[in-house]
């Protein structure tokens, strides 16, 4: 299948960038001497973590149990679920263990620490440190990490470490605040995981991770994986922030023109918020791209146009400085063909159900991705 082919929307995937996110990441963290478990609920697709594990990765880090259960079946069995586990998915975190999974699981609260004491199975598990203030963990100093600790040794559990994503590193807007964060989530993670042993407590695994942090980390010492997610198909988030350029982004939605309302400047074209999604994250940063950057059918950015509104069905481009504009039409004649590239690479491919794989030599493959939890 060619480019040529596809119908539109279609979430399209460039090969090489795909494997240059991948291995720029590999090659990193080797260098920084931790392993890379990486998060896949990015792509949520077997054969991108395929390529990821045969660039050197270790493990995966899950967002879902399906995600666990689809990655299981496809081969992979050694997994992270790094959202904190609530009592009612025990039975079936359990099932997937007992079936030869080696399912860590996470928690942050005396309540879960005491669920998982009361299931009876010795869970492999993780507590979760709040290393930013972002949203979840314990706080590296707080009383409650012994005693959550204690609770789960004491109980059977195999407390195997502690883990914190500095998803604040999303807020950072200088590569020197991406340094900084890089280390406070570095060492406000190790203190922890120092205070849990010095309580004689075991904690051999020190998993932290965000891609702003995992590319901007100056050192990683105490830290045995990273964990990061997004890197493997960038977007114009992560491009904001400061970690790819935007011949870095590998996902984007190639769309068709399907009219223009030349007075107000518009060119229509067939992928809106469902395609795009209505993830509006380059709002607050430096350049908004509204609901996406628009390049041509090759992948060549339009200087000055963005995506500037979105209907379900309908995305509205036009160009930065408004106004009237009678070449569009011409310029870009209905049917022409163009690719969007995404605010936030997870929540627009998760409008997809396969990717279309492009590589250089202009073949399209279709690997599946799924949904839901
Ligand atoms: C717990 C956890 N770990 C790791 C990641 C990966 O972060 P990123 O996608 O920025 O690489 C995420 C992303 O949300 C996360 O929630």
């Amino acid at each position: 299948m060619k480019l040529n082919d596809l119908p539109t929307p279609a979430a399209l995937l460039d090969a090489q960038r795909l494997h240059h996110n991948i291995q720029r990441m590999q090659a990193r963290l080797q260098g920084l001497g931790v392993r890379l478990r990486p998060h896949v609920k990015t792509a949520k697709c077997v054969p991108v973590a395929e390529l990821q594990k045969a660039a050197g990765a270790q493990g995966l880090t899950v967002s879902t149990l399906k995600e666990a259960e689809q990655f299981f079946a496809a081969g992979f069995d050694d997994l992270l679920y790094a959202v904190c586990i609530p009592p009612t998915k025990l039975a079936q975190a359990r099932a997937l263990r007992e079936r030869g999974c080696r399912l860590t699981v996470t928690t942050d609260s005396l309540t879960g620490a005491q669920a998982l004491v009361d299931s009876g199975h010795a869970f492999e598990v993780m507590i979760e440190i709040d290393t930013d203030g972002h949203r979840a963990g314990v706080l590296p100093d707080a009383a409650l990490l012994l005693d959550i600790g204690r609770l789960l040794h004491q109980g059977g559990q195999n407390l195997t470490g502690v883990m914190t994503h500095a998803g604040a590193s999303y807020d950072c807007r200088s590569p020197q605040e991406l340094i900084q964060m890089a280390e406070q989530e570095r060492s406000r993670c190790v203190h922890a995981a120092q205070r849990l042993r010095g309580a004689g407590l075991p904690c051999p695994e020190v998993s932290v991770g965000s891609t702003p942090t995992a590319l901007a980390a100056q050192h990683l010492a105490g830290v045995t994986e990273v964990r990061a997610g997004v890197y493997v198909f960038q977007d114009l988030v992560m491009h904001g922030i400061g970690v790819a350029t935007l011949d870095e982004l590998a996902m984007s939605v190639l769309t068709t023109v399907i009219g223009h309302q030349t007075d107000k400047g518009w060119v229509l074209v067939d992928a809106g918020w469902m395609a795009m999604s209505r993830d509006r994250g380059t709002q607050d940063q430096a350049l908004d791209w509204g609901y996406g950057a628009v390049c041509d059918e090759s992948g060549d950015l339009i200087d000055g146009m963005w995506m500037h509104s979105a209907n379900q069905e309908h995305g509205i481009l036009a160009w930065r400085r408004a106004g009237a504009d009678d070449t569009l039409a011409e310029r870009f004649p209905v049917g022409t063909r163009l690719r969007i590239l995404p605010n936030h690479a997870c929540a627009t491919a998760a409008a997809f159900s396969e990717y279309q794989v492009l590589d250089a030599a202009g073949d399209v493959q279709t690997w599946d991705r799924f949904n839901g939890w």
